[in-house]
């Protein structure tokens, strides 16, 4: 059945983030970020893309909000460039980066679309990084307070949805321990500095926007990997739980349960960051909802030789088939959602939720005019069906964003995997809706038809 039933009161919309599509990077007053530098240490990005211009959207962000309401969308998940604001991470505040956001956030009203703005999606002010090390130092927590502060006391008239960070473990591993993000460091002390502060970081700006806008609904938006076990051995099950604890528990446990996972804390205690009395207090700081991005799952398998973990992942087999795998070699399982959705019920105490991100890569194509890319429409239906279904068994589960609006710059990877459900010509800019972004656009226009 090609229509999902979706309810009229449950959100649709599509997400973004800021160094990924805006381009721009040296106009009106904007400060460099990590993820500048990075880009153009030659080696670091795919083909040596950087995202100089990558959608262009500073210029065309019009006709993208024009898009967005031709899809229908309800809401819009993009993020502020931080130093577009504060070119320095802090101190000056630069008003053209505002009169930016401001323009945006006005067109995107006048549409009638909702923005749930994203104060970081990675893109620390270089500066920062120089003087700190980034979030990577404690001191990087206040100045996002600060900057959060000003942001939400200047849009708050309007905006009434954030999400203080993005995917802290992402950014934290990533870009400190694996070093293919920036900032490119290797260093499993720094990562674990890093993971500590974007938390504690997220708590401080949780009370920023507490103490400007009493109204503003806010929380933060976590990844979700389910871990599963490959082996029957008790040491691949002990290594599927340790696994679990380094890519979610991480960061689920103390926004949830306010410490780390003990799995974690004792075996990789060499690494502890230092922790101030009161921080968990911080990092647990009431929220309105959880943002949760869920994309595939990983499998583990013990190994007695791997120190810490006692297991490996297993490495991806992908197969061609665009039905089971998608273009960033990600296995294409829906029933995650349930896996994620039915803990957050039953081990997180039902808080409400939005999926902040949700989508799938391939190599699209424009074929006159037309891009079809039916294994993308198989995918968002398939994940979808799984989120509504975990909603009627009792989720909180509130709306939906697919990632993303736009085909754009995805990181180390640049511009060769495409997620949007735009396809973007980055030549000439040229947009095209995608036949995905048709499907959704008629998903969300029969909401609630059988209701
Ligand atoms: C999560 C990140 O938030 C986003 O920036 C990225 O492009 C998608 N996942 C896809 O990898």
């Amino acid at each position: 059945m090609d229509h999902l039933n979706i309810p009229r009161d449950f959100l649709i919309g599509a997400a973004t983030a800021a160094y990924q599509i805006e381009g721009a990077v040296r106009e009106d007053g904007r400060g460099p970020s990590i993820w500048d530098t990075f880009c153009h240490q030659p080696g670091n990005i795919d083909r040596g893309h950087n995202a100089d211009t990558a959608c262009d959207h500073y210029h065309r962000y019009q006709e993208d909000v024009g898009i967005m309401d031709q899809l229908s969308l309800d809401a819009y998940r993009f993020s502020i460039s931080w130093s577009r604001i504060f070119p320095e991470g802090k101190g000056r505040i630069n008003p053209k980066g505002l009169a930016f956001y401001d323009r945006l956030i006005d067109s995107l009203l006048e549409a009638g679309i909702t923005p749930f703005t994203t104060l970081f999606h990675w893109d620390t002010p270089e500066a920062l990084y120089q003087q700190y090390g980034g979030f990577a130092g404690r001191e990087t927590c206040y100045h996002f307070a600060d900057y959060t502060k000003t942001v939400v006391n200047h849009f708050g008239d309007r905006v009434k949805h954030w999400i203080t960070v993005n995917e802290p473990w992402e950014h934290a591993t990533f870009g400190h321990l694996f070093g293919h993000h920036a900032p490119g460091k290797r260093n499993p002390w720094t990562f674990w500095r890093a993971m500590h502060h974007i938390l504690l970081g997220h708590g401080m700006a949780m009370q920023a926007i507490r103490s400007e806008d009493s109204t503003a609904k806010a929380g933060l938006t976590l990844s979700y990997t389910p871990m599963h076990i490959k082996g029957s051995r008790a040491i691949d099950l002990e290594a599927a739980k340790t696994a679990n604890a380094f890519m979610n528990g991480i960061a689920f446990d103390p926004i949830f349960k306010g410490h780390y996972p003990e799995v974690l804390w004792q075996r990789f205690r060499w690494f502890r960051p230092p922790v101030n009395p009161g921080d968990f207090d911080i990092i647990q700081t009431p929220t309105d909802f959880t943002g949760l991005n869920y994309y595939s799952r990983e499998f583990v398998r013990g190994n007695r030789l791997v120190p810490g973990l006692r297991g490996t992942f297993v490495a991806r087999r992908p197969e061609p088939d665009p039905y089971r795998y998608t273009a960033m070699d990600w296995e294409i399982y829906p029933e995650g959602f349930n896996e994620l959705l039915t803990l957050m019920r039953a081990e997180y105490g039902n808080p409400p939720v939005y999926i902040t991100e949700n989508g799938a890569a391939y190599f699209d194509k424009v074929d006159h005019g037309i891009v079809s890319d039916q294994p993308r429409i198989s995918y968002l239906r398939s994940h979808i069906h799984e989120v509504l279904k975990a909603r009627q068994e009792g989720t909180d589960v509130r709306g939906y964003f697919a990632w993303s609006l736009l085909d754009n710059f995805e990181w180390a990877k640049g511009f060769s995997t495409r997620f949007g459900l735009v396809h973007v010509d980055y030549e000439s800019g040229k947009r095209t809706i995608k036949n995905s972004g048709y499907w959704l656009q008629q998903q969300i226009r029969q909401r609630g038809a059988l209701e």
